[in-house]
């Protein structure tokens, strides 16, 4: 992607002309929960969209904002280089709300002054409520948000009015007279704060005065123009994995160009019992498109023969799939494009939204490669949209909800969950495990209630009994986790009953499997998989 274009005017043109005029910007500062903040501004059905804090007033007035939110970050406003919005900021007119260092920020331009506090202060904290109108409505004089800062405004202009503050913030929220500023000093965005989704609507709704106008439908029906209009009247390859991102792309693909689209579903061997099966019936008969199914599985198993380190198994893995696709696309010669299904957090986190200040750590382990290998254009319908949006087009464009709701499965998939070397007996065992594993957890209502849920195959080989003899055979170890974003993730506290059933259910009806264990730990400081 070209690097010229000032990254605010590419995240401005990306914004869907039917929202100009009810969005919410926010400039990010750096915040790790930023995109939170953004989340929760969408899930109240208004538009939101993170820009670099060098954005000028100009470039924001393209977007005709309702009301502007500066994120939190880790700077303090008085080093030097620290970022600092356009100093004309309040020339827009619009209500501007500053979290954490962005109120420091906001409260620093109009006259205030930000000193280093007499205590950090981190964590959850009572917060007393003196003025609970307009930004904290419905709030009770006393509630709980969280913290995490080291400077706070010190001294407040009489042009100022605090609105709350704890035990050692005297201004945690505060609002200036005559500008439609307001600031708070803690994190309504995160769960710790339980008021916050309350503070943020009200900011949305009776400060900006915004319509909950974001919909999904009229989303749907913008993008559909816009993919006809890339796309003209040549092909597009989408590489479908089964996977709730690559079956929506799929599924708004065939909807927005029917017939030009081919999808290519590899199946590399290392997928659960009935995965084929499972994405075919999805997509055969329920719509109007070329699908092929590539079964490469005999030359990824190849690939693997012998291997037992985890990166050189994704490795193998990537290069292999890469070859197959692109033998694939050749018989496939009109086509142009490569459908990706790209969310907003990779977009964001690669660097490419805007002009972000936050670390670029990219998390997630896929190959990259693909459309650079192929010289395709890309297609990434998804690119502005969170996971959970994405959930809701599919369900709006008709996916069934045992496709929609899916937990990930990595691309690498059975491999990382085979520790070890990877042979046809491994995986059948392991795919014997894991069909229990999850029919328990549907059977018993779990499977929404959790992120991931998966069986893993340990290299060791444990003792039993079983009748009148002694047996020697492998363990299933059971993982199943609750997170937001997949960064951190805690176990799950499934009930002990359901932990019963499935060890009895795998022990008994899997042959070469004597004993199961509960994985109870979180991430950090492990990883959801094993390898
Ligand atoms: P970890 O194990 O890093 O996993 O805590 C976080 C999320 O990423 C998935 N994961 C992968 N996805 N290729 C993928 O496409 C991979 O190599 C890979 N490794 C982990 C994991 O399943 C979880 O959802």
């Amino acid at each position: 992607m070209s690097t010229d274009i000032n990254p605010n005017d590419r995240a401005i043109a990306e914004v869907p002309p039917s929202v100009i005029g009810e969005v919410i910007p926010i400039l990010d500062f750096g915040s790790q929960y930023v995109q939170l903040i953004a989340r929760r501004v969408r899930d109240a059905g208004v538009y939101s969209v993170l820009l670099g804090p060098t954005v000028t007033i100009e470039q924001l007035k393209k977007l005709k904002p309702k009301g502007i939110i500066l994120s939190g970050g880790p700077s303090s406003v008085y080093e030097k280089g620290a970022p600092k919005p356009d100093p004309r900021l309040f020339e827009l007119g619009v209500p501007v709300l500053g979290i954490c260092y962005g109120m420091q920020s906001g409260c620093e331009l109009l006259g205030a002054k930000v000193e280093p506090a007499h205590s950090r202060e981190y964590g959850g904290v009572d917060l007393h409520v003196t003025d609970a109108s307009n930004l904290l409505a419905g709030l009770p004089a006393k509630t709980t948000c969280w913290m995490s800062h080291g400077d706070q405004v010190q001294s407040l202009p009489a042009d100022f009015e605090p609105l709350a503050h704890t035990s050692t913030c005297p201004y945690a929220a505060v609002k200036h007279k005559t500008k439609p500023f307001y600031g708070v000093q803690f994190h309504p965005e995160v769960t710790h704060t339980p008021h916050g989704t309350d503070l943020l609507s009200n900011f949305i709704f009776k400060v900006c005065g915004c319509h909950a106008t974001w919909k999904m439908a009229d989303f749907i029906e913008t993008e559909i123009k816009r993919i006809r209009q890339q796309v003209g009247d040549k092909r597009v390859i989408c590489g479908l994995s089964g996977g709730v991102d690559s079956s929506v792309v799929a599924a708004l693909l065939a909807k927005a160009i029917g017939k030009q689209l081919t999808c290519i579903f590899v199946d590399n061997g290392l997928l659960r019992k009935g995965e084929r099966e499972f994405v075919e019936r999805a997509f055969v008969g329920h719509f109007d498109i070329d699908f092929r199914v590539v079964d490469a599985s005999e030359a990824f198993l190849n690939d693997l023969k012998g291997i037992t380190d985890p990166q050189t198994k994704r490795k193998l893995i990537g290069s292999r799939f890469i070859e197959v696709f692109k033998e694939s696309a050749k018989s496939i010669p009109d086509a142009h494009f490569l459908a990706q299904g790209t969310l907003y957090p990779d977009v964001i986190e690669s660097g490419h939204g805007y002009a972000g200040t936050a670390a670029n750590i990219k998390l997630h382990h896929n190959v990259g490669g693909l459309p650079e290998q192929l010289g395709f254009k890309l297609v990434e319908p998804l690119r502005n949209l969170f996971k959970d949006e994405v959930r809701k087009m599919g369900a709006v464009l008709g996916l069934p909800d045992q496709m929609v709701w899916r937990h990930p499965f990595p691309g690498p998939g059975l491999a990382v969950r085979i520790l070890g070397e990877i042979t046809p007996s491994q995986l059948s065992i392991l795919r014997d495990a894991d069909e229990i594993l999850l029919e328990e957890i549907v059977s018993n209502q779990l499977y929404r209630k959790t992120s991931q849920v998966f069986a893993v195959l340990l290299p060791v080989k444990a003792v039993g009994v079983m009748g009148d003899g002694r047996t020697h055979e492998q363990v299933i170890a059971v993982r199943a986790v609750e997170t937001q974003d997949f960064m951190t993730a805690d176990w799950a506290r499934l009930p002990y009953d359901v932990l019963a059933r499935i060890s009895t259910r795998i022990i008994n009806e899997v042959r070469g499997v004597n004993r199961v264990c509960y994985d109870i730990s979180s991430k950090p400081p492990a990883t959801i998989e094993w390898e």
